[in-house]
């Protein structure tokens, strides 16, 4: 079965790998929002800005942190199909979405990036995604949250890798302990769906409250993702 899969996955991958980059119209944007279609640049260096919703002090304090390959390889922006090209900018699936959830939220961006410098290509991503995971490598962080203490809840966003997280997100769960605070998952796939993620990182923090509702949307929607996202968050309260 697992053979099965691999080879459905394989074809998958080559699929993406003959796509091209995904222009987003803006008109797909809610009029609200279109201003701040480069909100992810926002504390997405070493440390994570200052909450848009502080002012009200009821309100939970979000980190939305998310892992995005685009960021963390030389990907060609024209030629990979997991790359979007929001009003001129290339960004990838997962980042994408980390930025619709940071904006209607109020919370800052993270971006974890890797002293690794991915393959630019799917193939050669994929086989080096495979032998990081078989090994069950940690590869090292060059961002690091300081002001964790600030923060309540964290979104925290990645594309299914071989049929779970990344190995660079279980670099993330090593080095913080969230115990005490709330963790949202979400992801971007091209089939797997949230292929269990949540109890995956709920076992990596099991002192923090880790929403199995996840986000899950697969890189075909991606773009189109706004109204899925208000929904979601509206059912967690948010
Ligand atoms: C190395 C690698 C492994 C992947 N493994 C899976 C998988 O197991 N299941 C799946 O549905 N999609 C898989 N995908 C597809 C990605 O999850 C999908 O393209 C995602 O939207 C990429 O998001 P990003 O642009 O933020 O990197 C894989 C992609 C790569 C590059």
């Amino acid at each position: 079965m697992k053979r099965l899969l691999t080879l459905l996955l394989a074809s998958a991958l080559l699929f993406c790998a003959c796509g091209r980059s995904t222009e987003i119209p803006q008109t797909t944007r809610p009029a609200n929002t279109a201003a701040n279609a480069s909100a992810g640049t926002t504390g997405t260096g070493e440390n994570a800005s200052e909450n848009d919703n502080a002012a009200d002090t009821d309100a939970p304090r979000i980190l939305v942190a998310y892992f995005a390959v685009a960021e963390n390889s030389e990907v060609d922006a024209v030629s990979s199909a997991s790359v979007l090209m929001d009003n001129g900018e290339a960004k990838g699936m997962s980042q994408y979405v980390a930025e619709c959830i940071a904006e209607m939220t109020g919370g800052d961006l993270f971006s974890i990036r890797t002293e690794t410098k991915y393959p630019g290509s799917y193939n050669p991503l994929a086989d080096y995604a495979k032998r990081e995971q078989d090994n069950d490598e940690r590869p090292a962080l060059i961002t690091h949250i300081e002001n964790l203490d600030d923060y309540d809840v964290i979104f925290v966003g990645y594309p299914i890798w071989w049929y779970t997280l990344p190995m660079a997100l279980f670099s993330f769960f090593d080095e913080y302990d969230f115990t005490g605070k709330t963790i949202i998952p979400f992801d971007t796939h091209f089939g797997s769906g949230r292929g269990g993620t949540p109890d995956v990182i709920a076992e990596l923090e099991p002192g923090a409250t880790v929403e199995k509702n996840s986000f899950a949307v697969n890189q075909t929607k991606a773009a189109d993702c706004w109204q899925d996202v208000a929904d979601w968050l509206g059912e967690l309260g948010y």
